[in-house]
């Protein structure tokens, strides 16, 4: 096995790489597959999950979840051709991506099933992003200030980083989300994207995202009660952070 991999580890009867949770062992995290539009759509049709969401339409069509699963294969494999590449060098390189981002659920009969996403990237609050930080919007300088984050070399520990989820209703309150974020922090984001400093945001009213981040590690650092429009309806928005030096 490509040492550049580590800590991942390959399902050996499918070649595919994957990071198992930490603590719910049963449920791993894989590269996209192009099989996963059907099981997406279902989940993000659901309005409970589709409400505390800004990126994913609804109602979330299939070519909507074939084009975003385009998208996030060709960064995934993006980041295993670099990986592949690198494999010869002694030390473990930095890269710009987790290369696994589907959660999916192990059956006994050896078969899994998709139940939801985990997505490192690079933070998409531009507005927020001034001298002022979170304290301060500026909707005029948000593509800007996004671009700069995003032109940062991967391994700057200048970059703000970000995390977006969601999971599948029937899987809700089990604990699988906490330990999804603990796991790709500390397995992949920490030691392989040199991942320093992140933002994360949730909806006000999502207790449950903002519990997630806080039990790793995340302080919330502010509260915009009317922050923005989506989907037709004014949102109330969390800002948490969390620092690595801070742990
Ligand atoms: C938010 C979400 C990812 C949480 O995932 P999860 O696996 O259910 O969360 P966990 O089971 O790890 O729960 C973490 C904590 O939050 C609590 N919690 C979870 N959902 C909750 C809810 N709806 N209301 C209140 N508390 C909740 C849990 O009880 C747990 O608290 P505890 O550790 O004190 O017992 C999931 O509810 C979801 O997919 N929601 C829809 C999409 C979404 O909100 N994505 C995030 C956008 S910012």
């Amino acid at each position: 096995m490509n040492p550049q991999l580590y800590p991942l580890e390959i399902n050996s009867t499918t070649g595919e790489p994957f990071l198992r949770l930490r603590n719910h062992k049963n449920i791993v995290i894989t590269p996209p597959r192009p099989d996963d539009a059907p099981a997406i759509v279902s989940i993000l049709n659901d309005f409970s999950v589709s409400d505390c969401l800004s990126g994913p339409p609804f109602p979330y069509t299939f070519d909507d979840a074939k084009s975003f699963l385009d998208k996030i294969l060709e960064a995934s494999t993006g980041v295993l051709k670099e990986l592949e590449y690198a494999k010869d060098e002694q030390e473990l390189i930095t890269v710009g991506r987790c290369p696994v981002q589907s959660l999916r659920e192990l059956k006994e009969d050896g078969s899994d099933a998709f139940i939801g996403d985990i997505s490192l990237v690079r933070c998409m609050h531009g507005e927020l992003m001034g001298p002022a930080g979170p304290d301060g919007v500026d909707w005029d300088k948000k593509m800007s200030r996004e671009e700069s984050n995003n032109q940062m070399s991967n391994g700057d520990p200048q970059i703000i980083w970000s995390i977006g989820d969601y999971l599948a209703p029937s899987h809700h309150r089990q604990g699988i989300m906490s330990d999804a974020v603990d796991t790709v922090l500390h397995e992949w984001a920490i030691p392989r994207m040199k991942v320093r400093h992140m933002w994360v945001s949730a909806f006000t009213g999502n207790e449950g995202s903002v519990k997630v981040f806080l039990k790793n590690g995340f302080k919330l650092i502010k509260t915009h009660e009317d922050f923005f429009e989506v989907k037709g309806k004014r949102r109330g928005l969390h800002v948490m952070e969390w620092r690595y030096n801070a742990q």
